[in-house]
């Protein structure tokens, strides 16, 4: 009986941490970024006298506007000479507010010097807690289609358009994926592919600049341009691998495109 009466708070009050956590997952906050947690109402009010305030936590970001970040971007980008430089320099880069939330930063995997290089949107949770792009589900189907094609990690170079995981995998901002273009131009000017594969529509409209869906755009060569650097690269777009996963009867589609990557690659080596 006394039992009764005293469990019964008690699980009201596991409803509603169970409720709150929820609520938290929904809006995308589902990683624990501090050891211990931090209010930070206590931490923005006033200091009263005998209470330990918290420590502030630094807040570059809230210094710099968009376009500084863009400009620290841009320079930060064009001083890298090399790919290590530069994925050095996307490390120390604290201008994209992703990295805020993120475990890893996820530069690249695979061959530089292959010639084929694919682009992602960004880093899911695996590729966060790996710090490798495309290890989670969708890597494994893009394995299974490089090796379609007789490739794999060592003669393919793979990417993203962002470095850093939105939390509870969100559609970054227009500001997310601004912050991180520079280094990505830098980093197709730097390795220099003969062919480009942009995976999903996140990826082509950042880097083509379009707004056409994903849907109009696979299936086309069309040109990567990039006048700052001079580089000109033919590009194919295609359906990313967690949209496959999706919808599995655009596989077909998918696997013409990456034959009529195969092709293409053999006449630029014959
Ligand atoms: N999806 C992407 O676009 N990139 C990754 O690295 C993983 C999943």
């Amino acid at each position: 009986m006394t039992q009764g009466i005293d469990t019964a708070p008690d699980e009201a009050a596991a409803a509603e941490a169970a409720a709150a956590l929820r609520w938290l997952i929904e809006l995308g906050a589902d990683e624990a970024i501090e050891e211990a947690p931090l209010n930070r109402f206590i931490a923005a009010a006033e200091p009263t006298a005998g209470r330990a305030v918290p420590a502030q936590p630094a807040r570059p970001l809230a210094l710099q506007s968009g376009g500084e970040m863009v400009e620290s971007a841009v320079s930060a980008a064009r001083a890298a000479a090399t790919l290590a430089e530069l994925e050095a320099a996307v490390r120390a880069f604290d201008g994209c507010a992703l990295k805020k939330t993120a475990m890893s930063t996820v530069f690249s995997d695979g061959n530089p010097l292959s010639g084929l290089m694919f682009i992602g949107e960004a880093p899911g949770a695996d590729e966060d807690r790996q710090g490798k792009p495309f290890v989670g589900v969708s890597g494994q189907l893009l394995n299974r289609m490089l090796a379609a094609i007789g490739r794999d990690r060592q003669t393919a170079y793979i990417t993203n358009v962002l470095f850093w995981r939105p939390p509870g995998n969100r559609k970054p901002t227009p500001q997310e994926s601004l912050a991180c273009q520079p280094f990505v131009r830098r980093h197709i000017a730097l390795v220099k592919p003969k062919l480009l594969v942009f995976l999903g529509g996140s990826a082509a409209s950042v880097l083509l600049n379009t707004n056409k869906g994903i849907t109009r755009l696979r299936g086309h060569w069309l040109e990567y341009e990039d006048g700052e650097h001079g580089v000109q690269v033919p590009v194919m777009p295609t359906y990313h691998p967690a949209y496959l996963l999706r919808q599995p009867a655009l596989k077909g589609d998918a696997w013409r495109d990456f034959l009529a990557i195969a092709a293409r690659l053999r006449e630029l080596s014959s």
